[in-house]
């Protein structure tokens, strides 16, 4: 073996992410692409220097406690970083980055995707056709909600939450915010900023959560402020599922206080919620926010940038502890 750095590469990244770290270091594959339990993980990264891991690898503090002396650095493929314990890593000296930025336009679309299928009722309509259920044409057929000129808020007004407004905008909606600081005026864009998150609430005909799971968020979402929503509102959420008490969710989605909500990310990954699957006015995907070549690709090379910058002795670009 050379004398490059050991990398555990956990999860099947695109090719040319793959040629590229090859070329710098040795790397260790999971040749079948299994999420790794705790003890395949901790085995796996024994003989490493670095790690490449997805949000699929919990870093929780028994697992970094139990990491080699070796292992210098986390380097995710990924913007949210709720799988690793900061604070345990940055006490064992361990450095953790993410890829911010890279995700921003895909997770955005994803967004958009979500709004529309939940509004437009996208996944009762596709069921029908598919499974040759459609024998019936009317006005009064499959009718959903107009999201043209309607309010659009933003929980949490970030790098993917700044380009989802955008997107929004193109359809003529009025954007809303919340966020822990206000964006200056070129960022804000016009949007109405809203000091408290019951504000942003009570005027989101279409809320999209865009804000990382700490203790004050997970579970904010709950039956208290789903009920601060204007009537029949829509729920976007492809940020992370703990920010939602999904209980409350189905009740709110049962009883049509809200009108529909769109899903990419749910509290049990994988897998979802049976109960939210049993429901038609709520559209789903299966965690695919960044999912697409391009991104996927820029996420490996942002990955590969942070630990090159660390290996050059440098300090990587997107360090976050
Ligand atoms: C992210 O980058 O946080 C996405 O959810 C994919 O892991």
């Amino acid at each position: 073996m050379s004398d490059k750095p050991v990398l555990l590469i956990p999860r099947k990244l695109a090719a040319d992410v793959l040629d590229r770290a090859r070329a710098t270091y040795n790397v260790i594959l999971n040749d079948d692409d299994h999420v790794f339990d705790r003890d395949e993980l901790i085995a796996a990264c024994q003989n490493a220097d670095a790690v490449l891991p997805c949000h699929s690898e919990h870093f929780n503090a028994d697992v970094i406690a139990a990491l080699p002396d070796r292992l210098k650095i986390i380097a995710n493929h990924s913007v949210g970083v709720d799988h690793v314990d900061l604070a345990a890593a940055k006490a064992r000296g361990i450095v953790v980055t993410n890829t911010p930025d890279v995700l921003s336009d895909a997770t955005a679309e994803i967004a958009i995707l979500c709004m529309l299928g939940a509004a437009r009722r996208g996944s009762e309509g596709d069921r029908m056709v598919r499974e040759g259920r459609w024998n019936f044409w009317s006005p009064a057929f499959m009718v959903g909600r107009q999201v043209t000129g309607r309010r659009f808020g933003v929980l949490g007004m970030g790098r993917v939450g700044q380009v989802t407004a955008d997107r929004a905008r193109g359809f003529g909606m009025e954007v809303h915010y919340h966020n822990r600081s206000r964006l200056s005026p070129d960022k804000e864009k016009g949007a109405i900023f809203h000091d408290s998150v019951e504000s942003l609430l009570t005027v989101s005909d279409v809320l999209s959560l865009h804000c990382p799971t700490t203790p004050d968020t997970i579970g904010l979402i709950n039956a208290r402020t789903l009920d601060m929503l204007p009537d029949r509102a829509i729920l976007v959420n492809t940020a992370r599922g703990a920010l939602v008490d999904e209980d409350a969710l189905v009740a709110a989605l049962q009883s049509g206080r809200l009108f529909a909500a769109g899903l990419d990310v749910f509290r049990t990954e994988p897998g979802g919620n049976p109960e939210l699957a049993k429901l038609d006015n709520v559209f789903m995907l299966p965690h695919i926010g960044s999912a697409t070549f391009e991104t996927r690709d820029a996420m490996g090379f942002r990955a590969l940038d942070n630990l090159d910058a660390f290996f050059d002795g440098g300090t990587p670009g997107d360090r976050l502890v």
